[in-house]
Order: structure tokens, then C-alpha cells, then sequence
């Protein structure tokens, strides 16, 4: 053993710690560069100030390794020979190191520590006297106190006064407020002072059943059954998660607490994430053979074709889901071309232009001139004959006294009746026109006049008669009719769409309308179109990021999501 390090330093109320180390080396580096040897932080020593060597069983040799000197016994030198058996005391700054020799032979160097704070603030015992600690009880006792405190505050009040609530349930329990992980939601924000609404067992998660008690109207959406078979089995690490959950009393797989959070922030709740929907519909078909819905995990990546309700049957008004992916045909029972309607240069252009801005039309048919919005502008209105088609499609048959007589729409017998009481030999006209060729001073007009077959209604409603024009005639219980028309409001009711949300995108980039030839033509949108702008939750770039809850809703009855402000 060469050299032993003793070094003592002191703690703010006055004791000394002695940390010991031994050093089998023969040269010792000191200086205030923290891979010396003897490390000294001191502004007045250099980086590398001085070497000590060992040089025999009793001396050692300090040298100093640059210009500045040190104190042995009082003298400033550069270089020294000590015996370690008589002693003696180096100066390095404000550190004074003792050598000494220790009976198994190691010189000890005793660093005692670096005096300024003694100097600065005068001696232990004037310092312990002007402290505060000299007035007030150990830091034990402090810590103890305190604790205690901390302890009957926060929760022995709150047990005591839930108990006390328990028996007597019109009492206030008082101070659990101090437990909350954080603000509650925007719309439970009234509940901050009552935390026993929604946790009613101390130390027991939230249960189903209580937010039930408010929520009357939430419902799973699906018989319960069902959404059992529909769940994954879920991989071993989230299975062992659960069950320890469960240990502690949370309920689910499927509980109200999975989707919905809590203690989030006084702002609206987050909206349930995707994953938990993912959970059955990623891969719904491999469990649930006789589903007829397609996997969806995420719109932008996993998500079946839209299959809108459309008219199977117009006989019977019957509605089937067909695919948008089968090219489906739709039956409304009217006949209505768009193209026709829609061509800037066709017959229909010119009688708007010419009928002209009395019914707001400009120099062409527009989607706004059949389709007006809703109050809301989600949707549009139906389509009716009098407001829409009728400036033009005119039913007038007859003239009487520079009156036109006009047939009354939409109910036959009606119809039946009106011209039983016509005079049939006085056609106001000779051959029936198309509406493009639109006769000046008066309104587009039919000419029901010359008998042929089977009368006036019969020649009405026959196919090119003016009913037959927009509906296909039929024969009902023995007597003439139209095939009834069903106009479909809501093609796609189990996903939501919201044209006010999108009126800054033209009509065209999602209803193809002005090519089509046919009403039967399905004129809605793939998804591949949505799909231009919306992608899944976690949608990165230009893409809406869009979760499940932003197109559909968990809870029936309602299908309106909640966020669009239908609840
Ligand atoms: C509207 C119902 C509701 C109210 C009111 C409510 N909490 Fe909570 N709290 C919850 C839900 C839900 C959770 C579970 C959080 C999660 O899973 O995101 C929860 C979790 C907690 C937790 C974490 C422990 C646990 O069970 O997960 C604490 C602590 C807590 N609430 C304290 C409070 C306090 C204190 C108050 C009163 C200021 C309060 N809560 C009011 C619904 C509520
Ligand atoms: C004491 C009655 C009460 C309890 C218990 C309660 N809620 Fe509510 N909750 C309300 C009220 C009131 C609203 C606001 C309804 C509104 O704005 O129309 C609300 C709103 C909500 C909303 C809509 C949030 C939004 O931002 O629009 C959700 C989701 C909800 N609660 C879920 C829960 C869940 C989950 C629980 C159980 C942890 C729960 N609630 C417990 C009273 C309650
Ligand atoms: C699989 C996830 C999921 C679970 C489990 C779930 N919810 Fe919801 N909840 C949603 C989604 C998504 C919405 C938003 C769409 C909507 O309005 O249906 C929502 C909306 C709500 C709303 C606000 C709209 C409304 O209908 O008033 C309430 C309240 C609500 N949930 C309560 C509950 C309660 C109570 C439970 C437990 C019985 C529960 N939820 C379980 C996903 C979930
Ligand atoms: C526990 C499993 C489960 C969860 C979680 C779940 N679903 Fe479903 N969902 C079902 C089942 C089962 C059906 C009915 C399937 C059937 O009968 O063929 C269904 C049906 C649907 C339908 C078709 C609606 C209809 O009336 O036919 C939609 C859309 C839907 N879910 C969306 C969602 C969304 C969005 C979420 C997340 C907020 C979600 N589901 C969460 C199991 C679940
Ligand atoms: C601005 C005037 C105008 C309006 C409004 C109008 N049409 Fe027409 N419609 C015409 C003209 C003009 C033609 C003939 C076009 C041609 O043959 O070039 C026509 C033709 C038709 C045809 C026959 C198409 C063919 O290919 O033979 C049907 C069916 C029809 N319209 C139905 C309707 C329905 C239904 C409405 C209301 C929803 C309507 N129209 C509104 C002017 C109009
Ligand atoms: C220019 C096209 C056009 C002509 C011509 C026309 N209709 Fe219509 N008709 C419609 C439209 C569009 C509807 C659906 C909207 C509505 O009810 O206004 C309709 C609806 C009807 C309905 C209701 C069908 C149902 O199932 O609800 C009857 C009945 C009807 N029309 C009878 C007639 C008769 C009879 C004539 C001949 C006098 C006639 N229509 C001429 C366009 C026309
Ligand atoms: C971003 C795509 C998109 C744009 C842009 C769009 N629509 Fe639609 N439209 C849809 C979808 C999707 C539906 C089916 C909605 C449903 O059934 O809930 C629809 C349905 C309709 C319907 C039939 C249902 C109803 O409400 O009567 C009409 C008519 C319609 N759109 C007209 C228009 C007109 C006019 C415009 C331009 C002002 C327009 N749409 C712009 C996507 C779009
Ligand atoms: C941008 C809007 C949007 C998003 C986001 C979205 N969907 Fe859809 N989803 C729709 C529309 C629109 C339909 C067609 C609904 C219909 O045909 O009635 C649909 C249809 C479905 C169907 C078939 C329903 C049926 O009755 O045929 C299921 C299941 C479904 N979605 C689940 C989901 C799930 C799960 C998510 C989240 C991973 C999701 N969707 C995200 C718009 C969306
Ligand atoms: C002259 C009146 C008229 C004009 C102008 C018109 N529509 Fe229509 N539209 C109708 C009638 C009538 C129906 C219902 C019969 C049918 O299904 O074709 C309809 C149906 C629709 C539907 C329902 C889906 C479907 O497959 O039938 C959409 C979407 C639609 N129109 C979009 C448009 C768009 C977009 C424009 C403008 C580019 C437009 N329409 C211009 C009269 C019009
Ligand atoms: C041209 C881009 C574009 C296309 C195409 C598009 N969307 Fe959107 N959509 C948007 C934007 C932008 C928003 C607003 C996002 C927001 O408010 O955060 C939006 C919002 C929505 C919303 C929320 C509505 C609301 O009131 O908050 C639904 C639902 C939706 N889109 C469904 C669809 C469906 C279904 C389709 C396909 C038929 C579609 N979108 C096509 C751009 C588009």
C-alpha cells in the first residue's frame, strides 16, 4: 500500500464524513482537473498543479508541475521532501492536506476541506445559533408531522366523511376532490364536486351500470350475442393486462370506460378511438360467417364498399343494399335523364334562358335549380314536379277563354275527373310538342285531342302521353295508373354524410350526373372518392384524419354521430 487518501468534508449542520481510498500507485497527480489523482476544486489550483511521489518506506517528494508553488508548514516552495513519520502540512489553495503514516506502512494524505465557507461565515457554533433549525423540531419530527397531516386531510377525512355519506346520503363528502387525476370533460364538468356520481364504491373503478343511470339511451349496437362473437381473442400480453384490470374490479372487454375516458381536461371528451372499433369489425367476416358487413379496421386502408339502399321494386317501393361496386341499376319509377337536362348547349338551356331569371334560372339548368338544400344544408329536399319540372313540363290541356286549363298533379282519379269534363273538340293545339319547342305568350302544352283508342286519359297515360313522359304506365285492379315513384333521401343511413361540410367541393367530383342517361343510374360516390381526402385516424400530410366515430355512430337509435350534434 503506497498512498492512502483521507477525505473529510463537512455537512451544513457541522459533522464530518471521512471517505478512506487507497492508491497502489508510486505517483500521485493532483491539481483541479477531475482525472487527477487528488482532485481539488479550487479556482486557485491549476488544472495539473503538482506530482507526489513515494520515494522510500518514509518520504515522500512533492513537485510542483508548472510555476505556481504550495505551503509546506507555513513556507511557499515549488519543491519538498516530507517525512512522513514526523509530518507535516501542505497548503493547495484553500486546502490543507495532512501527512501522516499509518502502521501498515501507507503514507496518508488527509484532505481536510476547503476552508472559505468557515471563514466567510464565522465558526460552527455562531452559525448553528443564528440558523432556523435552532427553533424548530428535528427534521424527523418534521417529516412525521407532516406526513400525519398529509394523511388526515386526504384521506382520512374523505373515508371518514364517505362513510358518514353512506349512512346519511344527503351529506357532502368533503375533500375527495384532492384525489382527482384531472379535470373532468366539458360535459360532466357539473359533476366536479360530486365524485361519488360517478365513483360510488371507494377504491372501485367506474361501473357500466352507473353511467347507465344517466345514459339510459346507451345502447350496444348490436344484440349482445353478437358483439361477444364478434370480439377477438386477444393476444396473451393483453389478456394477462385484463385480468389483472379485472382483479381490480374494472369491468369489460367492452365496458364504458374502454371508449370513453375521463379526467382528460375541461374540454369535449375525445372521441372513442378507432382500435376499439377495429377490435371486432378488422376482421369480422372470419368470425361471424353470416355477416353480411365487409371488414373495416381503417377507412384510408380496410373498409368495405358503400352498398346504398336503393329502389329493387318500384311496384312494391322495395329497397335493397346493393354494392357500389356492382354497377347498380335503380328503379325509382320516374324517367329523368340528367344529361338532358344538364347539356350548357342543349333544347332544356335554351327554354331556361328564355324562361330566364322569373324562376331563377340562368342560362342553363343547375344542380341548385332541382336540388335545393335542406334548412340544415345536409341534404337536399326531394324533388317535386310542381316546383321543379313543371315551368317547363306543363300540364295544360285545354284553353277556355284565353285560360289554360291545367291537370292536376300527382293524383289520377283527379286527373280521371278533370278531363271527363273537358270538351275534347277543341285541341289547343294540332300534334303534341316536345317541350323544347316551347311556344311563345303560354306555357308548354299537350294536345289531347284526336281520340284515338282509348280516350283522353287513356292517351294521358299511355307511354308517350303527358304522364307517360316521366312515368311508366300501369295497369292497377283494372285501371290505368303510373308506377309509383320513390325518390330515396337516404342512400347510405348507416354512415354519415354532410354536404354542408363539403360545399366547397364542386358536385361533379362526386355525382357523375351530367353524363348520365338514365334515373336508374346510381349517382353516388365510391369511396374510393372519399378516400381522395379522408384516410384513417392516424392520416398523416394532406389527408382528414378520420376516425370511425366521425362517420358513424355506436349508439342506437339515433343515427346522426354525436359530434355533428345529433344525440
Ligand atoms: C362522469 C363520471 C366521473 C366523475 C364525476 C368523476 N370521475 Fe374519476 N374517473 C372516471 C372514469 C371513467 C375513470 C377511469 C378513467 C379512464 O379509464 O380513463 C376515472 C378515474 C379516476 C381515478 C383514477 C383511478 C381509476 O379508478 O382509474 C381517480 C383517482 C379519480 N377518477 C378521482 C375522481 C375524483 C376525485 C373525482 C371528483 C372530483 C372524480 N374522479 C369524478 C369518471 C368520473
Ligand atoms: C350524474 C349523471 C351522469 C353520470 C353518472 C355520467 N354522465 Fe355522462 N353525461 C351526463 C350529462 C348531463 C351529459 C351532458 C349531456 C348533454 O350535453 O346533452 C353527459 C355527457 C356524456 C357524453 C357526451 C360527451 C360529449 O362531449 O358530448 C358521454 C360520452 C358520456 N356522458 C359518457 C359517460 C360515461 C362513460 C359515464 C360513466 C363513466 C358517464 N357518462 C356518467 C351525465 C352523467
Ligand atoms: C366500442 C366503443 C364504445 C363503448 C364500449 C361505449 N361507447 Fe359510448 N360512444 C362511442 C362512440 C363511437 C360514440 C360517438 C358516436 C355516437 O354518438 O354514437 C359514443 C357516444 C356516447 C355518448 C354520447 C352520444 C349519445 O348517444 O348521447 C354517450 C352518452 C355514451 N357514448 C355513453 C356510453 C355508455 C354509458 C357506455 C357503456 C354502457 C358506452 N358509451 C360504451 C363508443 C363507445
Ligand atoms: C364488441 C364488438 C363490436 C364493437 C366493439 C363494435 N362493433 Fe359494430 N357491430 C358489431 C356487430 C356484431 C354488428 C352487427 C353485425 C351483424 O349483425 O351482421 C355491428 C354492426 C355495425 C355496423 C352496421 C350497422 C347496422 O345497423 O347494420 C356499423 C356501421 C358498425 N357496427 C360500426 C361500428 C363502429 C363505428 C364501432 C366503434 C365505435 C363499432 N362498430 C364497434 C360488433 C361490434
Ligand atoms: C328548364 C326547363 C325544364 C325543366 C325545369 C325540366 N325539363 Fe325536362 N325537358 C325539358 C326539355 C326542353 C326537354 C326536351 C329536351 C330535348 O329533347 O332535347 C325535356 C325532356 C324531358 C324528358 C324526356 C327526355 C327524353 O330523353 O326524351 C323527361 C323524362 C323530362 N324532361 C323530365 C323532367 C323532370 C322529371 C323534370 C323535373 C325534375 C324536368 N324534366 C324539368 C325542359 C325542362
Ligand atoms: C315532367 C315530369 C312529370 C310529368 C309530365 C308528370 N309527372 Fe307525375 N311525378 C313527377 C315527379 C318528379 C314526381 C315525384 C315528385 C312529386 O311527387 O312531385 C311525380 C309523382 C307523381 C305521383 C305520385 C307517385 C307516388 O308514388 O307517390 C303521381 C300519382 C303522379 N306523379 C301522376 C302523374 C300523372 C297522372 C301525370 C300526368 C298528368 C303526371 N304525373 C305527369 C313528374 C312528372
Ligand atoms: C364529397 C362528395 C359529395 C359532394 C361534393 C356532393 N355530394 Fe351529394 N351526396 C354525396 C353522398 C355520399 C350522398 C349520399 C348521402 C346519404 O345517403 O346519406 C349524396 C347524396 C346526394 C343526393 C341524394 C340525397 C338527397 O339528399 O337528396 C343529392 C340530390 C345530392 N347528393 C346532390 C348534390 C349536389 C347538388 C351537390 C353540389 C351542391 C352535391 N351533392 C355535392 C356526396 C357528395
Ligand atoms: C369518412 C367517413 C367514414 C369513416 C371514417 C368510416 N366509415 Fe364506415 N362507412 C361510411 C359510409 C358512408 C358507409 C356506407 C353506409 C351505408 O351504406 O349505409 C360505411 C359503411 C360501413 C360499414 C358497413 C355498414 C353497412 O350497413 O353496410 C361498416 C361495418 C363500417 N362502415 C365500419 C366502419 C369502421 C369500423 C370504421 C373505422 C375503422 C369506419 N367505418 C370508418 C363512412 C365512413
Ligand atoms: C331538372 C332537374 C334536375 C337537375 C338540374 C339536377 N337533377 Fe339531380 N335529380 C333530379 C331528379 C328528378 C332526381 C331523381 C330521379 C333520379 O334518381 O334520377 C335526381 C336525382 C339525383 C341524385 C340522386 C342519386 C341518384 O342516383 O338518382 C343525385 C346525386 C343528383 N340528382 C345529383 C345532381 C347533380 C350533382 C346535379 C347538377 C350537376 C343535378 N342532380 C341536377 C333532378 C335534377
Ligand atoms: C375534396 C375532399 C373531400 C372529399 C372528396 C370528401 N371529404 Fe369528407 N370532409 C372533407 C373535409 C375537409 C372535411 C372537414 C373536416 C373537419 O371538419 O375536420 C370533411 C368532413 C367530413 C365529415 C364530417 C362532417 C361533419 O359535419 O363534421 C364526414 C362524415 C365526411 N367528411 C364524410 C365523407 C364521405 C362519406 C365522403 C365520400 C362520399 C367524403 N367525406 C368525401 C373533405 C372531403
Amino acid at each position: 500500500m503506497t498512498f492512502r487518501l483521507r477525505q473529510i468534508e463537512q455537512t451544513s449542520d457541522g459533522r464530518e464524513i471521512v471517505r478512506v481510498r487507497n492508491i497502489d500507485q508510486s505517483t500521485l497527480s493532483l491539481g483541479r482537473a477531475t482525472d487527477n489523482d487528488v482532485n481539488l476544486p479550487d479556482l486557485a489550483i491549476e488544472l495539473h498543479h503538482a506530482d507526489i511521489l513515494r520515494v522510500d518506506e518514509a518520504h515522500i517528494e512533492i513537485k510542483a508541475a508548472d510555476t505556481l508553488g504550495f505551503g509546506v508548514d507555513g513556507n511557499v516552495t515549488l519543491f519538498a521532501r516530507v517525512d512522513c513519520r514526523t509530518g507535516a502540512e501542505l497548503r493547495f489553495g484553500t486546502f490543507r492536506i495532512t501527512v501522516s503514516l499509518d502502521d501498515d506502512g501507507a503514507a496518508v494524505l488527509t484532505i481536510h476541506p476547503c476552508e472559505e465557507t468557515g471563514i466567510r461565515s464565522g465558526n460552527l457554533d455562531e452559525r448553528r445559533a443564528f440558523a432556523l433549525t435552532s427553533v424548530l423540531p428535528g427534521k424527523r419530527m418534521l417529516a412525521w408531522l407532516t406526513a400525519s397531516i398529509v394523511l388526515l386531510a386526504f384521506l382520512a377525512v374523505p373515508i371518514i366523511s364517505q362513510q358518514f355519506h353512506a349512512v346519511h346520503p344527503k351529506s357532502a363528502i368533503v375533500g375527495d376532490a384532492s384525489w382527482s387525476p384531472g379535470k373532468l370533460s366539458l360535459a360532466h364538468h357539473a359533476l366536479e364536486s360530486r365524485c361519488e356520481a360517478c365513483h360510488v364504491k371507494p377504491f372501485q373503478s367506474v361501473r357500466n351500470e352507473t353511467c347507465r343511470s344517466c345514459h339510459k339511451n346507451a345502447h350496444d349496437h348490436a344484440p349482445p350475442d353478437r358483439m361477444d362473437q364478434a370480439r377477438a381473442n386477444p393476444p396473451l400480453a393483453e389478456l394477462f393486462l385484463r385480468t389483472v384490470a379485472r382483479e381490480f374490479g374494472r369491468e369489460g372487454p367492452g365496458g364504458c370506460v374502454d371508449c370513453h375516458n375521463e379526467h382528460r381536461g375541461l374540454a369535449p371528451m375525445a372521441m372513442p378511438q378507432q382500435k376499439f372499433c377495429a377490435e371486432c369489425h378488422g376482421a369480422l367476416r372470419d368470425k361471424m360467417a353470416d355477416t353480411r358487413l365487409g371488414n373495416a379496421g381503417d377507412f384510408g386502408q380496410l373498409h368495405p364498399q358503400f352498398t346504398p339502399m336503393i329502389v329493387t321494386d318500384p311496384g312494391t317501393r322495395a329497397l335493397g343494399r346493393v354494392s357500389l361496386d356492382t354497377n347498380p341499376r335503380e328503379r325509382s319509377g320516374l324517367t329523368f335523364p340528367h344529361r338532358v337536362h344538364l347539356d350548357p348547349l342543349g333544347g332544356v338551356a335554351r327554354m331556361a334562358a328564355s324562361i330566364g331569371r322569373g324562376h331563377g334560372y340562368g342560362n342553363r339548368l343547375e344542380c341548385k335549380d332541382c336540388h335545393h338544400p335542406t334548412e340544415d344544408r345536409v341534404r337536399f329536399q326531394p324533388v317535386t314536379m310542381e316546383r321543379d319540372c313543371e315551368v317547363c313540363h306543363s300540364l295544360a290541356y285545354d284553353k277556355v277563354g284565353g285560360i289554360f286549363r291545367k291537370l292536376h298533379h300527382g293524383d289520377v282519379d283527379q286527373m280521371i275527373a278533370d278531363l271527363s269534363a273537358a270538351s275534347p273538340h277543341q285541341p289547343v293545339v294540332t300534334g303534341r310538342r316536345r317541350p323544347g319547342e316551347y311556344a311563345p305568350g303560354g306555357a308548354y302544352y299537350s294536345n289531347f285531342a284526336s281520340p284515338s283508342g282509348g280516350g283522353l286519359v287513356g292517351r294521358a297515360l299511355s307511354r308517350d302521353g303527358i304522364c307517360g313522359e316521366c312515368h311508366t304506365p300501369v295497369t292497377r285492379g283494372g285501371r290505368l295508373s303510373v308506377m309509383p315513384v320513390t325518390l330515396v333521401n337516404r342512400y347510405m343511413a348507416n354512415g354519415w354524410f354532410d354536404h354542408r361540410a363539403h360545399r366547397q367541393t364542386p358536385c361533379a367530383s362526386c355525382h357523375a350526373a351530367a353524363a348520365s342517361t338514365s334515373s336508374a343510374d346510381v349517382l353516388l360516390p365510391k369511396i374510393a372518392v372519399c378516400r381522395t381526402c379522408h384516410a384513417g385516424e392516424n392520416a398523416a400530410g394532406a389527408k382528414v384524419p378520420s376516425g370511425c366515430a366521425m362517420c358513424h355512430r355506436f349508439h342506437p337509435p339515433n343515427v346522426v354521430p354525436s359530434r355533428v350534434g345529433g344525440v
